[in-house]
């Protein structure tokens, strides 16, 4: 956990993102949600990766959605602008809850996201207080998936959905390091689709099928390259980024891992 912590935190975060929108042009008095976008979406493929999760899951304006490993809210925010909802972050590491909330503020989305610290595997709320609970790009750094599944159901109502967008182990082969959410093997905790959709059985959950979404990761990096957004994923990981972008782009080519996206409902009461 510590591992953990101590790979994403970063001083000054908030500041260096405003530094780099305002050396692009951008006013921070006017700024959208969409110009954060390439920085607060800390996920392969994205924004178009949470459309695509969010085309399948059926939120509605008055829904409760809870997003865990929240980052610095990029997923939250797409959740709550899209939708109408309010959307509650969690994440381990303060200084990404700080911006988070910082983000939110800059774009008017105080009232619609709000942003707390907090444990995936102890999380700070009641039984079945959520209806839609989502985990984007955080099962990589917990071992115990089993417990992480039990602790995401026991938050979801009954009747409610847990929708799941990991980097999830698709083949053989070693990983080299660092990785965007791992600065060594210690910290890296890979499981297939079938382990995930086990573990959901285990909780109590109903899974679907898992879809692998690396098209549209795919279409979404070219995308990039074409349209650079003004702010990206260097600014949130510093001088490390293009050797951790490496390695996962190597893995995703050699097969070895690929982003999936899994939904489970967990039954009426
Ligand atoms: C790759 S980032 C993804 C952030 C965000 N979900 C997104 O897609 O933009 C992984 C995040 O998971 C958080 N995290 C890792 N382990 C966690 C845990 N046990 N509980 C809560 N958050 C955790 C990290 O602090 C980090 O913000």
């Amino acid at each position: 956990m510590d591992n953990t912590r101590e790979h994403y935190q970063q001083a000054g975060l908030t500041d260096r993102i405003y530094s780099e929108l305002v050396s692009a042009g951008h006013e921070l008095d006017s700024l959208h949600p969409d110009d954060l976008a390439g920085v607060d979406e800390f996920h392969l493929g994205g924004r178009m990766a949470t459309d695509a999760l969010l085309a399948d899951l059926g939120v509605k304006a008055g829904s409760r959605v809870l997003d865990v490993g929240c980052g610095i809210g990029g997923a939250a925010r797409t959740i709550a602008c899209s939708t109408g909802c309010s959307v509650t972050g969690v994440d381990l590491t303060s200084a990404f809850v700080a911006t988070a909330r910082d983000l939110s503020a800059a774009v008017g989305m105080a009232d619609t996201t709000t942003f707390r610290e907090g444990n995936g595997l102890d999380l700070p709320f009641a039984d079945a207080e959520f209806d839609v609970v989502v985990m984007l790009h955080v099962g990589m750094n917990i071992d115990d998936k089993g417990a992480l599944m039990k602790e995401l159901a026991r938050v979801a109502a009954p009747g409610g959905t847990v929708a799941i967008y990991d980097i999830m182990r698709v083949g053989e082969g070693d990983l080299g390091f660092p990785m965007p959410w791992a600065s060594s093997a210690s910290a890296s905790f890979l499981a297939s689709p079938n382990d995930y959709r086990s573990a959901m059985v285990d909780a109590g959950l109903e899974p679907h099928e898992a879809i692998d979404r690396l098209e549209l990761v795919r279409t979404a990096l070219a995308t990039a390259s074409e349209h650079p957004p003004p702010v990206d994923l260097s600014h949130l990981m510093g001088e490390n980024w293009p050797a951790m972008f490496a390695n996962l782009r190597a893995a995703l080519g050699a097969g070895v891992v690929s982003p999936t996206q899994l939904i489970a409902h967990r039954p009426p009461a």
